[in-house]
């Protein structure tokens, strides 16, 4: 086993700052798999429906900009070293996500969201509060956003185009990760949110969801 290194708070603060340039910046975060995509045939889409698939696939790309925020914010400010740790380790398995959805938006003509700093800055505030309150909190916030993502990659999964292969394959595969993720998060002891939070927190998400279908 590796021994465990000690940073100073000025090597963590370059830390998070690479974390959130490789996050931001364009085709910088380098997926440890390939894309499902990538053995699966292009489909003859209108131009509606490629608008419309390069919108959700926008959606679902600041998803994982949020993702890689509430992680790294949650990282910084957990207690347990192994919480920490399994923070950094979800956060590594997302760019997976982030750097799918990136290039099938490229496929389809089409640009990530303008408003990624935004809900970056957003996301990592709230993981950064999280992980102050307590781990257990910080692991249910985790189980609770994984499952919300898991409604939205099913409600997009019902929306694409029947020929788009591409991009069903990689809203499979996501599907896939965020449920374990949730499930993991639960076993690791993080709490069970109440249906009111949960709902609350849809409503947030609906705010996101609308604004970066367009932008
Ligand atoms: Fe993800
Ligand atoms: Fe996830």
């Amino acid at each position: 086993m590796p021994s465990q290194r000690h940073y100073s708070p000025a090597d963590r603060l370059l830390m998070q700052a690479d974390a959130a340039l490789r996050t931001l910046l364009p085709f910088s975060g380098q997926p440890a798999r390939p894309s499902p995509a990538i053995v699966k045939d292009e489909a003859e889409l209108n131009d509606s429906e490629t608008r419309h698939v390069a919108g959700l696939m926008r959606i679902n790309h600041t998803g994982e900009v949020c993702a890689q925020a509430l992680y790294q914010g949650q990282a910084l400010t957990a207690r347990l070293p192994q919480v920490r740790q399994a923070m950094e380790r979800a956060a590594d398995e997302e760019i997976d996500h982030l750097a799918w959805c990136e290039q099938r938006i490229r496929q389809l003509g089409s640009h990530t969201s303008v408003l990624n700093p935004l809900f970056y800055g957003l996301s990592f505030g709230i993981g950064a509060s999280a992980g102050l309150i307590s781990d257990r909190i910080s692991l249910g916030f985790v189980a609770a956003t994984e499952d919300q993502v898991c409604k939205h990659l099913d409600e997009h999964l019902g929306q694409l185009p029947a020929n788009d292969e591409k991009s069903r394959a990689i809203l499979l595969q996501m599907r896939e990760d965020e449920a374990q993720h949730s499930t993991a998060a639960l076993e690791a002891g993080g709490l069970r949110f109440p249906a009111p939070v949960k709902f609350g927190m849809s409503l947030v998400s609906k705010v996101m969801t609308k604004a970066t279908y367009r932008i």
